[in-house]
Order: structure tokens, then sequence, then C-alpha cells
């Protein structure tokens, strides 16, 4: 049994992660999260009261940091400014959580030798054509495309240079796009499922063709739980479920599955610099350390995230108005 902090575990993928190993092991977990307007304690409700401690600090805070390394065996890092169209606006936040945070945590992380895995996300390879037959590996060259991107490869680049100078014990992986429960509406999913419930047209950016390659957030976390367990130091893992859809798709899936006409959308201004399309070839991490996906057709697994924003509007109400106040700003 092993104490893990996991940072950002308020967060969408981070609460997904820590509900999966609490459910799915016996090791403990300490959330570390400074409840940004990402964060929500709401997305931790009813855990083990034994097993499970939140702790509300920021990532940047080291002699935070340095209290709660020395008391546990590993970290499973996910705090991050994560969205796209926010670091078009607003770079700095990136800049300081992605980079200074990662900085923070990594010196910690020699400093006590804890074991260390960082999550980051395909968006550091750049973008493929929508025609090209090839999808990312382990090899593929670094191209990242926005400021959000480019502070992920950064902290990346760090999390190498920190295994290889100073021997701290690391892992990484790059997934691709995650849906699931306890993710914030101002992301495409969210926001077109409670769009459609509270009436509003779904926004397509662009001509909504731009495929991206979707994975459900519980086999993110069987994929990361599988990486600490069996990964080798130093290396890297994609992690992918082959699940490429463009979004024009994946609205007109969400219209019918709510009952609306396909083809009730709007479409909207572009984002600037929109990466074309992301897939992963998650070989190396399905043959080195025999990890497989569990949700099959990414039509039954939206279908139940769907449910569950239905069944949560306690949930995701409150963000709601912010969000969209945020789009209808940018024109979008
Ligand atoms: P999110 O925005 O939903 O959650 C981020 C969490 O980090 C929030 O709880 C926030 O309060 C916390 N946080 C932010 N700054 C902090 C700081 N300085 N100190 C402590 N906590 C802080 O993000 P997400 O979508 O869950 O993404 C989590 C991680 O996974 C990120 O590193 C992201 O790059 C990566 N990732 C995301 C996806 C995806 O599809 N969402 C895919 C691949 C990788
Ligand atoms: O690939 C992994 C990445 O996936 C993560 O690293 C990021 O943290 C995560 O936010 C996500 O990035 P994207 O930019 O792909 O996700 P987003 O949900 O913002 O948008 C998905 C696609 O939908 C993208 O092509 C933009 C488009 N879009 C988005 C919104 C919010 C729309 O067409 N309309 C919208 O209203």
């Amino acid at each position: 049994m092993s104490r893990i902090i996991v940072t950002g575990g308020a967060g969408f993928i981070g609460s997904n992660f820590v509900h999966y190993v609490l459910a799915n092991t016996d090791h403990s977990v300490t959330v570390l999260d400074a409840l940004t307007y990402a964060g929500n304690r709401a997305s931790l409700d009813g855990l083990p009261a034994d097993r499970f401690e939140f702790v509300h600090g920021d990532i940047r805070d080291a002699a935070l940091v340095d209290e709660l390394f020395a008391r546990h065996d590993a970290v499973v890092h996910y705090a991050a400014e994560s969205h796209n169209d926010n670091s078009l606006h607003d770079p700095r936040p990136f800049l300081e959580t992605n980079i200074i945070g990662t900085y923070t945590l990594l010196e910690a992380a020699r400093k006590h030798d804890i074991r260390f895995h960082h999550i980051s996300t395909d968006e550091v390879y750049g973008d493929l054509e929508l025609d090209d037959p090839s999808r990312f590996s382990e090899s593929t060259p670094y191209n990242p495309s926005s400021p959000y991107s480019s502070t992920k490869a950064g902290s990346d680049l760090l999390v190498r240079a920190w295994v290889r100078s100073f021997g701290v014990r690391a892992t990484i992986s790059n997934c691709s796009n995650n849906y699931g429960p306890y993710q914030h509406v101002e992301k495409f999913i969210p926001r077109q499922i409670t769009n459609v419930l509270t009436g509003v047209r779904p926004k397509l950016y662009g001509t909504g063709e731009n495929v991206r390659d979707w994975i459900h957030a519980d086999d993110h976390s069987s994929a990361v739980l599988t990486i600490l367990e069996k990964g080798v130091i130093g290396e890297t893992y994609l992690i992918g479920a082959d699940g490429e859809h463009n979004n024009k798709a994946v609205v007109e899936l969400i219209l019918a599955e709510l009952g609306q006409p396909t083809d009730a959308y709007d479409l909207v201004r572009d984002r600037p610099g929109h990466d074309l399309r992301y897939a992963i070839d998650s070989t190396r991490l399905r043959t080195e350390l025999g990890w497989q996906p569990s949700f099959g057709v990414f039509a039954a697994g939206l279908a139940a995230t769907i449910g569950w924003y239905r069944d949560n509007e306690s949930w995701w109400g409150p963000q709601k108005a912010a969000a969209e106040a945020r789009y209808a700003a940018q024109g979008q």
C-alpha cells in the first residue's frame, strides 16, 4: 500500500483518478489543489475518510509541498491550467502553474526521492492533417501550437531533465482528449451537453471538421495507475483508446441523444491556431505494460456522460453563466 499525492485532484481528470484509485486499490490519497475556477471540492464528496485527505494549497508553495512530500511515497501530478482558449487570452497563469508549479514539485521530489508521475497531453506534438494516416507515438517530435500546449511541453522537458541530471524517479504520460463526469462546462463536450439542456444551440468552432481522439477518464485513470505501478523510470507512455471523431459528429451524437434535430447547432468564430487533428498510437503502453481500455463504443460512454450531466445540474449549474459570459465576449 502506498501514500499517493494527487495534485489537481479537484479538477476533472484528477478527481476521476482519485475515485478510481480509492475504489480499485488499497492506496491512500492526499489531494493538493488550489481550487481555482476549475477545481471543485464537491467532485471529491463521499470518499472514505480513513484513506483520503484534502489539502487546499498551491503547487508553487515550496514549504507546503516539502511538508507533504516528506510523508508520502508517490505523487501523480495533474494540476495545471488546462484550457487552450483561456491560454490565448491570458497566458501568464499557464506559465506560473504549468512551468513554475512543476519545477517546485520536481525539486521536492528530488529532495525526498519520491516516485513522480507527470500527467501530460498529446497536444505537445502539435497536430496532424485530417487525411494523414499517421498517429502520434513516443518518438514524434514536440511541436506545440498554443500557450497551453507549449507550457505542457516545457513541463515535460523539465521532468526529463530532472530524471537525467538529478535521478528523480519519474515517468510521463501524454493522453488524448478525455470525456466523462466532473468536466468543467468550458470544455467542448460538457459545454454542448449543458447548452442543449438549457435550451441553447451547441457552438462549433470553424467548420466543425477538427478531429479529437476521445478516451473515457476511467480508461485514462487505469492507464496512469498501470504506469505508476509498472512503468520504467525515465520513460514516456502515450495513452489513447482509438476514439477519433470530428467535432461535428460529436455534436450530432449529443443532439440525437437529447432528442433534438442533429443540425440544431451554430458555427462560430474559430479558435486562433486551432489544431486540426490529434491521434494516438498507444501500442507501447499496451504491449510493454499490458494495458487495455475498458470503454468500447464512444457513443455509449458519451450517452452515460450525458446522463451524468442531466442528473447533476447542482454540480455544473453554478459554473455555466460565467463560462458562457467568457465565450460571448470572444464571439464564441
Ligand atoms: P482541470 O482544469 O479540470 O483541473 C485542473 C485542477 O488543477 C483544478 O482542480 C485546479 O484547481 C488545480 N490547479 C490549478 N492550478 C493549481 C495550482 N497552482 N496549484 C494547485 N492546484 C492547481 O484540468 P483537467 O482537464 O482535469 O486536466 C488535468 C491534467 O491532465 C492537466 O495536466 C492536463 O494538461 C492533463 N490532460 C488533460 C486532458 C483533457 O482532455 N482534459 C488530456 C490529456 C492531459
Ligand atoms: O488533447 C488533450 C487536450 O484536450 C488537453 O490537453 C486539454 O487540457 C483539453 O482541454 C483538451 O484540449 P482541446 O482544445 O482539444 O479541448 P476543448 O474541449 O477545448 O475542445 C475540443 C474541440 O472542440 C476542439 O477542436 C475545439 C472544439 N470546440 C471547443 C469548444 C469549447 C468547439 O468546436 N466548440 C466549443 O464550444
